[in-house]
């Protein structure tokens, strides 16, 4: 069965590069990430867990763990967490869960069999602070994900949950946002002093708020 947005993200406890993790007491309070990768020592992957690595200090900023899974044993992930380093040029900091007999694979719907049972597919889930599933998104084995759009996708996120607003097509961090329509005219100044453009009924832009 797959998550959908909104649903509770399953909880487990799993062996991982940095110990032992009992999945939400391990996210805490703040929001996570977890994405699934095929196997290891295989060459998009290795890419990928390089590129999240450099990420993480972003990450961090924003109140977000991240977390990696793929089916491979413990000390495969170990082994491969070398290769990612060297060749990446980084050092690989957040955990890496060991998935061998597809238990968390299987509830968080990482496994697209008419793709292949043999492994997970490039699966991201975005969980914020209630634990709820807030992005899902799936690539392919043979597309390398796009790590700065999750980095965008959390800022519009943690946006919408302490501020009124949504965000437009394409937008990035410090850009113009787009005000909720639960947000009536005339309560619009006091809620965004920075001002706002009306340029139609139901769309009304602000000043990124919190910057
Ligand atoms: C890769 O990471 O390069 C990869 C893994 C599994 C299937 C295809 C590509």
């Amino acid at each position: 069965m797959s998550l959908r947005l909104g649903d509770v993200a399953p909880d487990f406890t799993a062996e991982t590069t940095a110990g032992t993790i009992k999945f939400h007491e391990w996210l805490g309070n703040g929001w996570g990430i977890l994405f699934s990768h095929p196997a290891d020592f295989t060459p998009v992957c290795t890419t990928e867990l390089g590129a999240m690595s450099k990420l993480i200090p972003e990450f961090t900023k924003r109140n977000v763990k991240v977390a990696a899974l793929s089916a491979d044993p413990l000390d495969s992930h170990k082994k491969w967490v070398n290769d990612i380093n060297e060749t990446q040029n980084t050092t690989v900091n957040y955990p890496i869960i060991a998935d061998p007999e597809f238990k968390v694979a299987n509830m968080y719907g990482m496994v697209h069999p008419n793709v292949t049972d043999k492994f997970t597919v490039r699966s991201v889930f975005v969980i914020g602070p209630d634990k709820k599933v807030k992005l899902t998104i799936t690539y392919p084995a043979s597309t390398g994900r796009n790590f700065d759009e999750i980095l965008r996708v959390i800022d519009s996120l943690q946006l919408t949950a302490n501020y009124s607003v949504a965000t437009p097509a394409n937008w990035k961090n410090g850009e113009d946002v787009i005000i909720t329509t639960a947000v009536k005219d005339e309560d619009i100044p006091a809620k965004f002093p920075k001002g706002h453009k009306k340029i139609k009924p139901y769309l009304r832009t602000t000043p990124q708020p919190n910057l």
